[in-house]
């Protein structure tokens, strides 16, 4: 008997010991962790941090000086968001590849929300990480890489050469606006993605291309909504004017673009395009896309034409301010071509005209989309939180004077390394890992087309010299610049 009870003694001893000191193992991994956690400046109530963002002209100059008082990795409190920035392209690099699928999701602002009606997974670029977002790039990829020599890719050039010409007629006596590049950029995804051309004087296809502007616009803005949410009804009536476009815009996907298409498909056959991929795909048995899921993505991918445009605007508006460049430009288009029009498949033989893009794309600084991390993470050696927003710096990576010659100004050259084409490794423009940029080659086909052939024809020049063109983001307000163009 007292055998028995002293069996049972032990054992509550042993199990309460047990349990004990795996409290205690706990609570110094917690407060280890703690100990882990980045370094964070003094927070005000209610705002955090956020105001340290001021006075800024990009948001991500904040961060280069806050990374000089308190190291490449720090928290910071934006409102009611617990946030972590990231500096350095060792670190960067490990946010978004080797730990890649750490930090894979996306900020979950209500804003998001409310711009893809009511669930941001309708969206490609701020959904979280799932197998239906694998599915949907995988889809894309075909499309917005097409290889080097395929039809896919002929094709595409010759689209791309006929939105060049279309800008180049445009400019005969009249201005270029972003109206005109905007509508050819268009013209160049719709047909590629869904075999549709439109005129450039149809009334409904000018109104769609204004709204997806507007839209792209909008999406650009950082709010301080997005991490004060209390002050998300400010922006009520905007966000109910966007909706409304967004409605406008699923229109005239349905009747101009889709029409009778989904039904009339044949998911047995080859897809010739995006829209035929997206109903094959929502048709087949594995699905886990809805159709009106595949419309979003739909929307979203014509949508990159606005991306596509704003950027070349800007290009032009930073060219219009160096002759020289244009200049040289001219001279290695004709001194390699000679009278032959220009074509994407000329790109490697024109390095200059080339690197003219990636040098306007490192400029503009824009952001890499904030992600989330999805689990507790390090990085660094620091600890990251599980639902922590992550703000990549690439802003660091290329305005640094430590990575980059004289980084203010303009200088081409510093992308060519022996006459050839260079990126170096440290320029992250479009991100990187599972959720980089889906169309940057995209970017950098159309933008050659559309730069070279008109650079074969014209000089650009502008009526407002004193102008700064804004950077920090893509996104261009709808009146803005516009060119004269000289013939050549
Ligand atoms: C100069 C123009 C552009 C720049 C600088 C740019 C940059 C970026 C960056 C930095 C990201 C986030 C990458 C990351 O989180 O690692 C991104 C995502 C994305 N971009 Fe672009 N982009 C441009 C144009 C385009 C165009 C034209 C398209 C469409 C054809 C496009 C489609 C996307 C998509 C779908 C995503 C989301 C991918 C995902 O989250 O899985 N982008 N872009």
């Amino acid at each position: 008997m007292f055998f028995i009870h002293l069996t049972q003694f032990t054992l509550y001893l042993v199990a309460f010991v047990a349990i004990a000191t795996l409290f205690a193992i706990a609570e110094c991994f917690r407060v280890r962790k703690d100990d882990l956690r980045p370094p964070e400046p003094m927070k005000l109530p209610i705002i955090g941090h956020l105001h340290l963002m001021a006075g800024y002209q990009v948001p991500y100059q904040a961060f280069d000086a806050l990374a000089k008082k308190f190291g490449s990795v720090f928290r910071l409190q934006l409102g009611c968001v617990k946030c972590v920035v990231i500096n350095g392209q060792k670190n960067i690099r490990e946010a978004l590849v080797t730990k890649g699928h750490h930090f894979d999701s996306r900020p979950n602002f209500e804003r998001y929300r409310q711009l893809f009606c009511g669930d941001k997974e309708n969206s490609l670029a701020f959904c979280n990480w799932s197998n239906t977002q694998k599915v949907r790039r995988d889809m894309l990829k075909a499309y917005t890489f097409p290889r080097a020599f395929t039809n896919r890719y002929y094709s595409l050039e010759e689209l791309i050469s006929l939105g060049a010409q279309s800008i180049v007629e445009s400019c005969s006596g009249e201005a270029l606006t972003k109206g005109v590049i905007s509508r050819s950029c268009a013209n160049i995804f719709t047909r590629h993605f869904c075999s549709r051309n439109f005129g450039l004087n149809d009334a409904d296809f000018e109104e769609m291309v204004d709204n997806y502007d507007d839209i792209f616009y909008e999406v650009n803005q950082g709010y301080a909504a997005d991490f004060l949410p209390f002050l998300m009804p400010l922006h009520d009536r905007n966000l109910k004017r966007v909706n409304r476009l967004t409605h406008k815009i699923r229109d005239f996907v349905l009747t101009r673009i889709i029409e009778s298409r989904f039904e009339e498909s044949d998911p047995t056959s080859e897809p010739d395009d995006y829209v035929d991929s997206l109903i094959k795909y929502v048709k087949s048995e594995e699905t886990d896309l809805t159709w009106d899921s595949a419309l979003f993505a739909l929307e979203d991918i014509i949508g990159g034409h606005s991306a596509v445009a704003n950027f070349l605007v800007k290009l032009l508006a930073f060219l219009a301010k160096e002759p020289q460049v244009q200049l040289t430009i001219q001279e290695e288009i004709d001194r390699v071509l000679g009278s032959k029009e220009l074509t994407i498949s000329d790109r490697t033989l024109l390095p200059y005209t080339e690197a003219t893009i990636f040098e306007a794309i490192r400029l503009i600084a824009s952001p890499i989309v904030p992600r989330v991390a999805n689990r507790d993470s390090f990085i660094n050696g620091y600890h990251v939180e599980e639902g922590t927003v992550i703000f990549l710096n690439n802003y660091d990576l290329s305005m640094s004077e430590e990575l980059w010659d004289e980084p203010e100004k303009f200088k081409p050259e510093r992308f060519i390394r022996e006459e050839r084409f260079y990126k170096p490794d440290h320029f992250l423009p479009f991100g990187g890992g599972r959720r980089s940029c889906m169309g940057y080659k995209m970017v950098q086909l159309v933008s050659f087309g559309i730069l070279g052939g008109l650079m074969q024809k014209y000089t650009v020049l502008t009526d407002r010299p004193n102008y700064t063109v804004p950077v920090g983001s893509l996104a261009l307000p709808k009146d803005t610049f516009s060119f004269r163009c000289v013939r050549r």
